[in-house]
Formats: structure tokens, sequence, C-alpha cells
């Protein structure tokens, strides 16, 4: 099979934003005295915003109103915003640019497919904004994974059918989301290789990565 897109998640596959939602949900839940450590936070990986507070608030020992929760959001929202400011191009993960460099020479589409609303930025500061021929964020979707929906508006933004585009995803759960699309999928890293896996990688500078668009 021949595929002609490939469409990455961001946060975990091209770079790692994970410590950055840590540290801003940790500053506001320790605000709140509710308790939250890096083991909750690995279940808020690729789960929205408003899911993710949801996820915290499971500790919480008060119900918060919906104001209250907006505003926890906000919050949250403009620290992280603060610290992934200061992101630069040395916090690509390995192997991301020589992926992109050959892709683009093979004329395959690149696409991302993120849950975050923050994409954008963070491509910019990367400096791989220009890098990608169809960006599809948090802001564009309506249903989180793993609903499908960032994956087949990806490929539909490619002008591709899903079945002829490749998925890179970190987070294990979500690889469903590209199955549903209708995509092959690549577990990267922390995703590690469970059954919705067709390939398992373990970041982008892994070489079987070029084994999948030879
Ligand atoms: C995902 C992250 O990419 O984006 C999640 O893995 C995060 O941890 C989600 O909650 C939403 O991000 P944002 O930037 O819209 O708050
Ligand atoms: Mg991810």
């Amino acid at each position: 099979m021949l595929f002609r897109g490939a469409v990455f998640d961001l946060d975990g596959v091209i770079v790692c934003t994970d410590k950055y939602h840590f540290l801003a949900w940790k500053e506001l839940a320790d605000r709140e005295g509710i308790y939250f450590d890096e083991k909750i936070n690995e279940r808020l990986r690729g789960v929205s915003r408003m899911q993710s507070l949801e996820i915290i608030l499971e500790r919480a020992g008060r119900a918060y109103t919906e104001e209250e929760k907006n505003r926890m959001a906000e919050e949250k929202n403009s620290r992280y915003r603060e610290l992934i400011a200061g992101i630069t191009p040395a916090e690509l993960l390995p192997g991301v640019l020589s992926l992109f460099d050959f892709l683009k020479k093979k004329g395959i589409g690149i696409a991302l497919g993120s849950s975050s609303k923050n994409a954008k930025p963070i491509l910019g500061s990367l400096g791989i904004a220009d890098r990608f021929d169809a960006v599809v964020d948090g802001n564009d979707i309506q249903r989180s994974k793993p609903d499908p929906q960032v994956f087949s508006l990806a490929a539909e933004r490619l002008g591709l059918p899903a079945d002829e585009c490749f998925v890179f995803e970190d987070a294990e759960g979500w690889l469903l989301a590209g199955k549903r699309a209708g995509m092959k999928t690549a577990a990267v890293g922390a995703a590690g290789g469970g059954p919705l896996a067709d390939y398992s990688l373990r970041d982008l500078a892994d070489a079987r990565v070029y084994d999948i668009f030879a």
C-alpha cells in the first residue's frame, strides 16, 4: 500500500508539552488544595482541556460550579501559554525534521491532528509551521479523541482518502481514533505496541518509520 498522507499528533510525537501542562495544572491544583501528581497527569494525555479539569476535580473535596470550572480552565491556559512561549526549536523531538524532509521529497502530505487549542503558536515557536500541508487542532473539532473527527478532517484537508493516510500518535488509547478514521497507525514512544498499532516506533528517529513510506 502506498501512503500519500502522514498525520501527526503534536504533544508527545513532535514535542513534549506534557511537562508544561503538568506545571500549569499543578499550580492550579495546589492553589485549590487538590491532590495532583504525575501519575494522574498521564491520564490527561490527548484529553481536552475541560475533560482534563474534570479528571483533576475527581480528587476535589467539593463540587465546583460551571462558572468556577471555566475560570479554572482559563487560568490554567494563561499559565500554560506563558510556559510554552519559551519553547524553541531545540525542543523538537528526535527525528521530526529529517522525517518531514523525507516526506516532502516523496510528495507525501504532512498534517497535524491535535486536540490542543494552542497547537498553532507551538508550531510557530518550534519553527515548523510552514512544514504542514494541513493543520487540524482543538479549535476545529467538536468531538475529542477517540472520536475520529480530528484525523478524518486532517485527511480531508490533505485532499486524501483516509485509508491512504498514516497516523502517528503517542497515546495508546487514541490510536483508536486513527483506526476509527480508517487509517493505519503508528504508536510513538509512550504508546508502546498495543493491538491498535500497525507499527510501533521508539520515536520519529526510529529507522523503521521509513519502511512505512518505502
Ligand atoms: C493535548 C494534550 O494535545 O491537548 C492534552 O495531550 C491537553 O494534555 C489537550 O489537555 C488540550 O490542550 P489545550 O492546549 O487546548 O489546553
Ligand atoms: Mg499526544
